[in-house]
């Protein structure tokens, strides 16, 4: 039985609904050694800031218990590199690419969104208001819906392209950050990112993560990924982009029940590179063994 996986997140068409969730697959250099990237619904890059950034100082990585820390700090190429050296590799991909932006002020989204607008092969526009890891930016945006407001309407004067908000777990009530963005003319959110944690060593008693703190990533938090897409898709009329401890085809399946029209595979890429092909597996097959023709039917379908 042949299926259709195709979803659409507003205007943006994707093959399926499988996206690598930046920062874990670079600029897709690497992880095409593992992955057929033109089979797969889109990449989405590191965030990318207007000038090059050298992110914290090591430590930057620690593994938790079903999980992982990370205080990485948006290290990036920067613009101008990103678009002589990385864009033409991702533009021989066959996969649809999402630009995923960070900035420390909103001028600079403006200004990156306005440089990008013009690379045909960026198909879309993912706009990080939500790194815990920086000082400047991230989640002082995140946690503000008057800059997310702000944010959001000025990149919307900047491109007719998707633009998709991605939403930090880290404030009091995401549903009104995703209302906002959908009020200031996003055709989707993401949810969500990395939640604030840290780690310390009993001997030494200093942090683990020179930064102190870092963003909880992988199954550990996916229980609180699924809740913040239950309720954001109770609350807004939004397409919702799931992300959070993704780490096979059944926890992608529930995603997209519970409310996601499409899903990001982050830390399952640094376990095994090839998770994301295994899951597109994986989600065929159940089509097939639960006779589902298009996979878009199965989005929302939660029994509550
Ligand atoms: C090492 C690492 C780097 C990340 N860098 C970024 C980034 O640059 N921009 C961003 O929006 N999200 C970044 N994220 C967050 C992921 O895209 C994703 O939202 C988060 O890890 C939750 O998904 P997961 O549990 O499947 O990893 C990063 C995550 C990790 C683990």
């Amino acid at each position: 039985m042949s299926v259709d996986l195709s979803v659409n997140i507003g205007s943006l068409k994707l093959k399926n609904p499988i996206l690598l969730a930046s920062g874990t697959v670079g600029y897709g250099n690497e992880i095409s050694e593992f992955v057929d990237l033109s089979k797969i619904g889109g990449i989405v890059t590191k965030s990318i800031s207007l000038k090059p950034r050298k992110g914290n100082p090591p430590q930057r990585i620690v593994e938790t218990s079903s999980g992982m820390l990370n205080a990485i700090g948006l290290a990036n190429v920067g613009l101008e590199l990103f678009i002589k050296e990385k864009i033409p590799f991702l533009k021989n991909l066959g996969s649809t690419l999402i630009c995923n932006i960070a900035a420390s002020s909103i001028e600079e989204y403006v200004e990156c969104v306005d440089i990008l607008d013009k690379e045909e092969t960026i198909k879309a526009f993912e706009i990080n208001v939500s790194c815990p890891n920086v000082k400047e930016g991230g989640l002082i945006f995140g946690n503000d819906v008057k800059a997310v407001a702000k944010i959001t309407e000025k990149v919307r004067g900047k491109t007719s392209k998707p633009i998709i908000i991605k939403l930090s777990p880290n404030n009091s009530n995401i549903v009104d950050y995703a209302k906002i963005a959908k009020q200031e003319g996003a055709d989707a959110v993401s949810a969500i990112n990395t939640l604030v944690g840290t780690s310390f060593d009993i001997y030494s008693k200093k942090p683990k993560i020179k930064n102190i703190t870092g963003g909880l990533s992988g199954p550990a938090i996916k229980p609180v990924a699924l809740a913040k897409v239950l309720e954001i898709s109770k609350e807004v009329d939004i397409p919702i982009i799931g992300i959070g401890g993704i780490m096979n085809w059944k926890d992608a399946v529930e995603f997209m029940i519970v409310g996601a029209s499409a899903f990001q595979i982050g830390t399952a890429n640094f376990i095994n590179p090839k998770a994301s092909m295994e899951i597109l597996d994986g989600i065929k097959k159940y089509c097939q063994e639960n006779t589902i023709s298009k996979i878009s039917d199965i989005i929302r379908t939660r029994k509550i």
